[in-house]
């Protein structure tokens, strides 16, 4: 059991998590787990060593000898600076493939556990409330229309220099929805008790806002 404060943040393929997680965490001095690189990272592994990645076995052996390493906002696989690698939508639809693993996700579940460290933690994905931390003491399902969240994905690639067309990225985000919702291994659903918050006409300091009031509420 946990005995630090888990604010599980979850929602669909570019909702804003990340960028609220981070702005959520850096007011209250908590850790934050990206959950989605862990599926990236083992993703992106299996693409390089040219995995099958309906093969199950296989890339739960890869999710297993994962030994990435987090520093100064990096992440590093192998001492190669994998950060902006793994941020190709290719890699995000490569990770949507191998999360549908029962295995997989059991050999990430732990590395996501150790995540929760005093004086706390943000985490964010698609299970943290309902799977990966059911204790968590504040659970948000953050929503966005497909319009803006297509369009804030265009401005974060393009922001990291990776060109894309606005089309594919609404086809291959909606595929990506469709299959993290589908799925039995984990769908994507609010948790039990998780609070609905629907970002399309917030920014993000407003969303930020929204998430640290209800955190007061039940830590005043
Ligand atoms: O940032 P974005 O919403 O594009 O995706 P992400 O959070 O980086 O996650 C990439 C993929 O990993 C998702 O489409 C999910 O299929 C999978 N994932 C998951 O299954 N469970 C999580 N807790 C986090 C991500």
């Amino acid at each position: 059991m946990n005995t630090v404060d888990v604010i599980a943040i979850d929602g669909p393929v570019a909702s804003g998590k990340g960028s609220v997680s981070s702005g959520v965490a850096k007011k209250l001095g908590f850790h934050v787990l990206d959950s989605g690189s862990l599926y990236r990272l083992t993703a992106y592994s299996a693409l390089t060593q040219k995995a099958d990645l309906d093969d199950e076995a296989e890339i739960t052996r890869i999710a297993q000898s994962l030994k990435p390493v987090f520093k100064d906002g990096k992440i590093f696989l192998n001492e190669e600076d994998v950060t902006d690698a793994i941020r190709h939508e290719e890699v995000g639809l490569a990770a949507s493939r191998i999360a549908v693993h029962t295995a997989v996700r059991s050999s990430l579940f732990e590395l996501q556990r150790n995540f929760a460290q005093a004086p706390g933690l943000v985490a964010d994905g698609r299970d943290m409330g309902s799977v990966v931390f059911p204790e968590a003491v504040l659970k948000v399902f953050l929503t966005a229309s497909a319009q803006s969240r297509a369009e804030r994905r265009i401005k974060q690639l393009k922001e990291k220099g990776i060109s894309s067309n606005i089309d594919d990225l609404v086809r291959q985000i909606k595929e990506r929805d469709e299959r993290d919702m589908n799925r039995s291994a984990a769908p994507l659903v609010p948790a039990d008790g998780a609070r609905i918050l629907d970002s399309s006409d917030l920014t993000l300091d407003e969303t930020i806002s929204q998430v640290l009031e209800w955190y007061r509420e039940i830590r005043p």
